[in-house]
């Protein structure tokens, strides 16, 4: 399978060679994969949000909160699938983090397979290769190495492309996108973080459609934010207090339609229904204790 002259790691706007809504399509995704919370808790503290938050998490209000984000991706027709939880692993309702799903260039259905940051999350790796082995797909380890990868969370499929925006710095390594961008054959748009508080890109980028994108502009460097406004045609700021407290960046657009996303985030809701979209507001307030709101409870599935 020839490489495509466009698979490449791209770092700053004047290497990017294509325009996006140019690279090859990508089918919708059809199924969605969330963890049961029955084990959700804030038990440690690794990022800046669960600071403060230890223990404080109100187990039946997090069940309310997540059975009401399983009917919403429900109730606009996706495949629903629950792994199992396990007691020890608090932050595997994460869903996005312990791996990337994907079609190999030979059309095999695979997922690269996380190695976390922080070896609390370690062991949630395996219970999430285990659900994809039970339904055949290929598992890619990216490395021998253990570099730090941590799948959606920093990696975000360009919606209905082969072309991926990551980011790295605070978890994902740069290495780990070098490989990832070789085993797909798919261009890498790879962005510094800078603020802790936006530690996955999936907190300050939030993706519309292949032109289209909210974003935290301070979350990136000068250097990370002239590729991105040179990729997109369209970007609209996220005001910092709601990007912050209410992770309104971590909405989720599946369909190019709706928004999923935290309930209160006024500004944000309104420059997504000025885009055109439906705002479906969920409260997600137990999960922000922990740092994830919606777009890292779920995975999508190709
Ligand atoms: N407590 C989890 C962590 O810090 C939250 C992960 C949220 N995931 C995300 N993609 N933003 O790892």
């Amino acid at each position: 399978m020839p490489t495509a002259a466009s698979a490449r790691l791209v770092h700053r706007a004047s290497e990017l060679d294509v325009a996006l809504n140019d690279l090859p399509t990508r089918p919708p995704e059809v199924g969605v994969v969330l963890a049961d919370p029955a084990f959700f808790d804030v038990e440690y503290v690794i990022n800046a949000h669960m600071v403060g938050n230890i223990g404080s998490v109100d187990r039946a209000r997090a069940r309310r909160q997540w059975e009401a984000l399983r009917q919403t991706y429900a109730g606009l027709g996706y495949d629903i699938h629950v792994l199992d939880p396990v007691p020890g692993l608090p932050d595997l309702v994460f869903m996005a983090n312990q791996s990337f799903p994907a079609r190999l260039p030979t059309g095999q259905w695979a997922a690269l397979l996380s190695y976390m940051h922080a070896p609390e999350r370690r062991g949630e790796v395996e219970h999430v290769a285990a659900w994809y082995r039970d339904r055949d797909a290929h598992l890619v380890h990216l490395a021998d190495a253990e570099v730090p990868f941590e799948g959606m969370g920093d990696c975000l499929w360009l919606p209905g492309r082969r072309g991926v925006v990551a980011g790295h710095g605070f978890r994902t390594q740069p290495r780990a996108l070098g490989l990832l961008c070789e085993t797909l054959d798919v261009p890498v748009l790879a962005l510094e973080l800078v603020d802790a508080r936006f530690y996955h890109l999936d907190t300050c980028l939030s993706l519309i459609t292949e032109s289209t994108a909210l974003w935290v502009p301070d979350a990136f460097t000068a250097e990370g934010r002239q590729l991105l406004q040179q990729a997109f045609d369209t970007l609209v700021e996220v005001p910092l207090d709601e990007a912050t407290e209410l992770l309104a960046c971590n909405g989720h657009c599946p369909d190019r339609q709706h928004f999923i996303v935290q309930a209160g985030a006024e500004r944000t809701n309104a420059a997504a229904r000025a885009l055109g979209l439906t705002v479906l507001e969920l409260d997600t307030t137990e999960f922000l204790k922990s740092g994830g709101s919606v777009y890292c409870m779920k995975l999508m599935l190709p």
